[in-house]
């Protein structure tokens, strides 16, 4: 798993891996650019949302969304991402903090129309997700929803398959979503096919 040192030096090739990933259809990256771009549509059906990135990155999907008027928050451990995304979005209120143990005090006593995490959540266990989904359903605003973007599949069946092809590009420290075991999670939870290896999962309380 990589730690905040690991994605300090993954920081400035990080959007081109990515794309690359994406535009070859492959795992991990194949339908990036669908799941972030789908997300954004999303918010902007809200005039100047209020929003809060869950591991932001560089600010790929967030600096749009701050562009176009939403008010953005946001938490990442990793100084140098913080330091590439506060370069596109100068005004944004972006702390520093490992999310494994939850949300930074300043991000706990907000409330957000839209909780956003986009290849982030797949760090934490299954465990530490449902415990860390729970604080976030508490912080959204009336009509607010998490959107979640990540490497997922249906069944167990299709993450090993796509784990067969991926062969040694899997990365056995990720822990990824499969629908039919969160189906009795969280009910209101639902997930929508993106690419072989990504959907968008929506969550409101
Ligand atoms: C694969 S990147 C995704 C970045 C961005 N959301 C995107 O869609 O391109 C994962 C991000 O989550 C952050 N991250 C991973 N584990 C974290 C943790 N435990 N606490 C805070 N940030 C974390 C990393 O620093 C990195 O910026």
């Amino acid at each position: 798993m990589l730690d905040t040192r690991g994605f300090d030096l993954w920081a400035d090739g990080y959007d081109a891996s990515v794309g690359l990933s994406d535009e070859k259809n492959t795992y991990p990256f194949a339908g990036y650019k669908k799941v972030l771009g789908n997300i954004f549509r999303k918010i902007m059906e809200k005039q100047n949302a209020v929003v809060l990135d869950i591991g932001f990155g560089t600010g790929t999907l967030t600096s749009k969304l701050y562009e176009y008027g939403c008010t953005v928050y946001g938490q990442d451990f990793s100084q140098k991402m913080i330091e590439s995304a506060m370069e596109k979005m100068p005004g944004a209120h972006l702390y520093q903090g490992d999310f494994s143990q939850g949300l930074v005090e300043p991000l706990n006593r907000q409330s957000y129309d839209f909780i956003v995490a986009t290849y982030s959540l797949h760090h934490l266990t299954d465990g530490q997700k449902i415990a860390f989904l729970r604080t976030l359903l508490d912080r959204l605003k009336v009509g607010g929803r998490i959107l979640i973007g990540d490497i997922a599949f249906a069944t167990r069946e299709e993450l090993e398959k796509c784990r067969l092809a991926a062969g040694e590009e899997w990365d056995e420290e990720e822990i990824y979503f499969v629908a039919d075991e969160w189906k009795d999670v969280f009910l209101s939870l639902y997930f929508e096919p993106v690419s072989h290896c990504a959907d968008i999962l929506t969550l409101a309380p």
